[in-house]
């Protein structure tokens, strides 16, 4: 046996004569995950119970309040990982298998216990967690409402690779099992129940006797054993339903994915080969399949997103740990309009009161509506309830009295995009706010640092621009003008974290972040049409690359008027780098104006997907200044390589603290493509050489295609973005 573990995670004790427990218990972490050290600690655990006389049943649980297991350690799967993308049998593969069978042993050592077995899930259950439970005969779920089970692997990239993709099909079906580990979705208690994961739902504080009184049971009745049994044999689709089942699974994923996320169909086909087989074959499958997964660029990309995503989640938003935010609980919006109504909607349905203002009761009415059928639609799929709806409208008022601002904490102001009706506003604000209320404007366009100059306090005033939907859109960028405090910017990102979103703390500048590197995207696209590109060309390559919509259509839905509005900002800001177009402003001249009027670059005539238009054709004729024939590399390359240029810029101008703000502002804010890992990481993982290379091509073009100083040095110094 090995000398004793340290700071052992793991307990061991007999509750009753015969009856072993094991608790897990990470020290000094919040979470229970699974790396090797812990391995090795189950490893000597189980071979103290083989050795253990007349052993009568074993419970596992968490010593954690709330939290069974989190899945793998990822910075350890990381880490282990090879640095490059590995070839096909090349490279870092023999660690990842050797290091996927050691786990799918010791596993496989619970299944082998001359006794019935228990887990007592109470808390997130996740990944590796849930793979190991359901090596065990039962599965209890507590009532903690943390409570939740489940295989988010595809999320990062890779399949359950630990026997969960052979032994949850034989649990609970295998169509129902690949539906939850391609959306990599988890199930609360109740519902693990219902579908079979778990063998009852029972009391937190009740678990470890009702373990007890299943182990009696089991034992009695031998029940266990035919478990055990079934287990291993082939699940036995007929034909006809293996073909139906994956079939179906298939073109739903391949239709969410558009194939480029590969881990969802490694999963299907890892599922569909392995329940015909015995358990024993199955893994075998799934362990082909799933160390092709490990460390592919796709798999890293989706592990640093889930850290970049991590670390916002605990980012104050400043330097200085001193900062606390103020916690707000009133806040006042500005505007019933589109951003007004939302904003205030997502205030109150995450607990905060909300008083909204405007101009005329009727658009209050229409504020109000608005966020009543965001609930409402939510209460439609089952993701909101009716007292839910109640209480956000308790947490609601409206009111034409800006009086009625004197109490509150925080004021957005999301009003017309005017500065001169804005500022007016904030004067008249002064006598009525309370000395230390933030101000907080939703504008998109127009400058923090030179608005501030119309209020009493500048350090209390700042921007906090939500994006639209607000309801669906996780992004806020939190606005930091030349005098706001530390402590304004503290007490917005934690509003809006509080309101369920994700601040990026940002620097006063044209465009702030995500606008401000989307427009020299727009810019090329528009450039592209006027050599001589189609229109359709240009928004397939940039599907192709994985963006949501194309540039195009991404137009045409922010509307011509508004793009040409807030392209001018941003290209007078950066006149050197953008370059100038007819095409937009001679559409909005002809009233159209994209989605909203019918047609713009698109016709809209027949509903929201736009559709080829011949009306479009004279316009396009009228502004071309060529008809070159242009392959989608090239387009990818141009529409892509004007917003590196931009995003290296905004880093080195210290606009955003950190590379993976960027990465993020764009993943969240415009859909850019998360395989990709981000408009940075992608710079990363093709090589500031092989970038320079590319950008050399395109110089005549412009300064948009010149390295920056930023870039250069990383080629010279062999750095990247992100550390290695
Ligand atoms: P909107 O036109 O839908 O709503 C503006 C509302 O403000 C109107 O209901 C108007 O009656 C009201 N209003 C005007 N002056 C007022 C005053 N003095 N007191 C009270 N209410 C007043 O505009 P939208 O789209 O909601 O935009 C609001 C702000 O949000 C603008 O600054 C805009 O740039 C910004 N924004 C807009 C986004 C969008 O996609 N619509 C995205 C992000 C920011």
């Amino acid at each position: 046996m090995s000398a004793p573990v340290k700071d052992p995670a793991l307990r061991l004790d007999f509750v009753q004569p015969g009856i072993a427990r094991i608790t897990f218990d990470m020290p000094g972490s919040r979470a229970n995950t699974l790396n090797q050290g812990v391995q090795s600690e189950f490893e000597n655990i189980l071979t103290q119970l083989e050795a253990t006389p007349n052993l009568q049943g074993l419970i596992f649980c968490s010593g954690k309040p709330g939290m069974f297991i989190a899945g793998a350690d990822l910075k350890e799967l990381a880490s282990v990982t090879p640095p490059s993308p590995p070839l096909p049998g090349g490279e870092g593969r023999p660690d990842a298998r050797a290091l996927t069978l050691r786990g799918l042993r010791f596993i496989a050592r619970f299944e082998k216990l001359p006794c019935p077995t228990v887990v007592l899930i109470d808390g997130g259950c996740m990944g590796g967690g849930l793979e190991m439970a359901l090596a065990f005969d039962y599965r209890l779920a507590g009532t903690n409402p943390k409570t939740e089970i489940g295989l988010p692997e595809t999320k990062i990239g890779l399949i359950p690779g630990w026997g969960g993709t052979q032994r949850l099909p034989r649990l609970i079906g295998p169509s129902i099992a690949a539906e939850m580990i391609c959306a990599g979705e988890a199930a609360k208690a109740q519902r693990a129940r219902a579908i079979g994961m778990v063998w009852d739902v029972v009391p937190s504080a009740k678990m470890l006797d009702e373990g007890l009184r299943l182990l009696a049971w089991s034992r009695e009745s031998g029940e266990w054993q035919k478990i055990r049994t079934k287990k291993q044999q082939p699940i036995g689709l007929s034909e006809d339903q293996h073909q139906y089942t994956f079939g179906v699974l298939k073109g739903q994923v391949l239709a969410k994915t558009k194939g480029q996320f590969p881990a969802p169909l490694a999963a299907i086909e890892a599922i569909a080969k392995g329940c015909n087989l015995t358990l024993e074959e199955g893994l075998k499958v799934e362990t082909d399949h799933f160390i092709p997964l490990i460390g592919s660029t796709i798999s890293r990309n989706l592990i640093a997103l889930f850290f970049m995503g991590q670390r916002l989640a605990k980012d104050t938003g400043v330097a200085d740990a001193a900062v606390q935010p103020k916690d707000v609980n009133r806040v006042g919006v500005i505007g019933a309009g589109i951003m007004g109504a939302g904003i205030a909607g997502a205030m109150v349905r995450k607990g905060v009161h909300a008083t909204m203002i405007d101009v005329a009761p009727e658009l209050l009415a229409k504020g109000v509506a608005a966020i009543t059928k965001v609930i409402q639609t939510r209460i439609d799929i089952g993701r909101a309830t009716q007292t839910e709806l109640a209480s956000a409208a308790a947490l609601l008022n409206t009111t034409s009295n800006y009086g009625q601002l004197a109490d509150r904490e925080v004021i957005i102001e999301a009003v017309v995009e005017n500065e001169g009706v804005k500022t007016k506003l904030y004067r008249e604000l002064q006598t009525i706010l309370s000395p230390d209320a933030i101000l907080a404007s939703n504008t998109s366009t127009i400058s923090i640092t030179r608005m501030a100059e119309a209020v009493k306090n500048p350090a209390n005033f700042a921007g906090l621009h939500f994006f639209n939907p607000v309801d669906r859109m996780q992004l806020v960028e939190v606005i930091r003008g030349e005098k706001t405090s530390d402590q304004t910017v503290a007490t917005l990102v934690a509003l809006a974290k509080k309101a369920g979103k994700t601040p990026i703390v940002v620097k006063d500048c044209p465009g702030f972040l995500v606008n401000r590197i989307l427009f020299p995207y727009l810019n090329e696209a528009m450039v592209l049409l006027e050599e001589g590109v189609e229109p359709r060309a240009i928004d397939k390559a940039a599907s192709e690359f994985g963006m949501p919509m194309g540039p195009i259509t991404l137009s045409d839905v922010v509307g011509l008027d508004t793009a040409v509005y807030a392209g001018e900002v941003v290209n007078r800001a950066f006149a050197d780098r953008a370059q100038e177009t007819k095409i937009l402003g001679a559409l909005v001249a002809a009233g159209r104006l994209g989605q909203k009027s019918g047609a713009g670059f698109y016709s809209y005539a027949k509903g929201l997907r736009g559709a080829d238009d011949p009306a479009l054709l004279p316009f396009l004729e009228k502004c071309r200044t060529g008809k070159r024939t242009i392959d989608a590399e090239e387009i990818r390359d141009r529409l892509f390589l004007p917003m590196l240029v931009e995003a290296s810029l905004v880093l080195s101008e210290g606009i955003v603290r950190d590379p993976s703000d960027v990465d993020m502002g764009l993943i969240l804010g415009i859909g850019f493509p998360t395989q990709h890992g981000g408009l940075l990481r992608r710079a990363d993982n093709v090589g500031m050489s092989n970038i320079l290379t590319l950008l050399a091509k395109y110089e005549a073009l412009g300064k948009r295609f010149q390295p920056t100083p930023q870039m250069r040095k990383m080629v010279a110094s062999s750095k990247g973005f992100f550390p290695a």
